[in-house]
């Protein structure tokens, strides 16, 4: 039996923080020995708002593969590849483009959302529009079933089932197999600030390189209960950050019970709480931090790895083009 398919990716915007590590890092982690897992550097996507930025993209395209490195993404089990590298991937985006409309597009709510916070306006670029059948490409130039994302995502998922459909309807036999989102059970991680989402350009996040000082005054600065005056009032575990973040990564949950229903009562102070999670971030941090260095410390390694999967995966990718036009009935030379 062959494994199942997981693609996964991320754009080029910027090193990965605390939010990828639970929305997704950590699932791929589990995933490396059951599935057959392709890793996307989605450095096309990250043009669709960025085209301005081709430096920063390109520049990003190495940090994000430390990333991947440093949290222990083992290149001999999960193949790192380069998106802007596969032009299947860009046959296929064309292709798709012409079984979905444009009011589909415009009606994706991740798509949405994105038009709303980037402030496009009437300006949106064609490619940003477009990208639910670029992504669509994405997954299924690698038959991908299992697609492990954070839930702002899962519309795009959905998207893509809907072009898989109408290509195998078109087709007349299941060419693709349909995808499913893994989305983290405990939903998304909040910025420090309160904000729902943790991002970068936010400037709400705790990055995944961020020095022991820098986590330590990110920890001290997360917002609590702004009710919460003095240590003997009841606080407000909801919307708490410290707590949000300690659901995601105490492993002591029995604790975190004990201290939430502690700090409802009343008489538990904001620093006790944000001491226990800078321990156990600056634990869990220390080890990625250092491996991360040794990796930035040996480029030629990087590169060789982000190159060997490209290779494998242009020949995937190749492949499933040639046999979705084969399947459509497109001409063949
Ligand atoms: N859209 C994803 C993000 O913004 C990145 C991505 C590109 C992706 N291609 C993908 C995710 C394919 C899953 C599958 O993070």
């Amino acid at each position: 039996m062959s494994k199942p398919v997981i693609l996964t990716g991320d754009r080029t915007t910027g090193p990965l923080h605390l939010g990828h590590y639970i929305g997704s890092l950590k699932n791929r982690l589990a995933y490396q020995d059951t599935h057959e897992q392709f890793l996307l550097l989605a450095d096309l996507q990250a043009l669709t708002d960025n085209a301005d930025n081709i430096d920063m993209v390109r520049h990003n395209v190495i940090e994000v593969a430390l990333d991947y490195l440093a949290v222990g993404i083992d290149p001999a089990k999960t193949t790192i590849c380069l998106q802007s590298h596969l032009p299947a991937i860009a046959e296929l985006s064309m292709l798709y483009l012409n079984f979905v409309t444009v009011a589909r597009l415009e009606r994706n709510p991740t798509i949405k959302e994105e038009i709303r916070s980037r402030g496009f306006g009437r300006n949106i670029p064609a490619g940003f529009l477009c990208y639910p059948a670029a992504q669509a490409a994405d997954i299924t130039a690698f038959r991908a079933t299992v697609v492990p994302v954070g839930e702002d995502q899962a519309p795009l998922i959905e998207q893509t089932n809907e072009i898989i459909r109408r290509i195998n309807s078109s087709a007349k036999q299941p060419l693709l197999p349909e995808a499913k989102a893994i989305v983290p059970r405990m939903g998304r991680l909040p910025g420090i600030d309160g904000q729902a989402k943790m991002s970068k350009s936010g400037g709400n996040s705790i990055s995944l390189s961020a020095t022991p000082d820098q986590i330590s005054v990110a920890v001290r600065s997360m917002f609590t209960d702004p009710g919460h005056l003095r240590v003997d009032d009841p606080g407000k575990v909801e919307g708490n950050v410290v707590f949000a973040f300690l659901d995601a990564f105490d492993t002591e949950q029995n604790e975190v019970e004990d201290l939430k229903n502690h700090y409802s009562r009343g008489g538990l102070g904001d620093a006790v709480i944000k001491n226990r999670l800078e321990q156990i971030l600056q634990g869990l941090l220390a080890p990625i931090r250092k491996r991360r260095a040794e990796l930035a410390s040996n480029r030629d390694y990087v590169i060789e790895v982000i190159k060997a999967g490209t290779l494998k995966a242009k020949a995937v990718t190749g492949r499933t083009k040639q046999d979705i036009q084969k399947g459509l009935g497109m001409f063949r030379l």
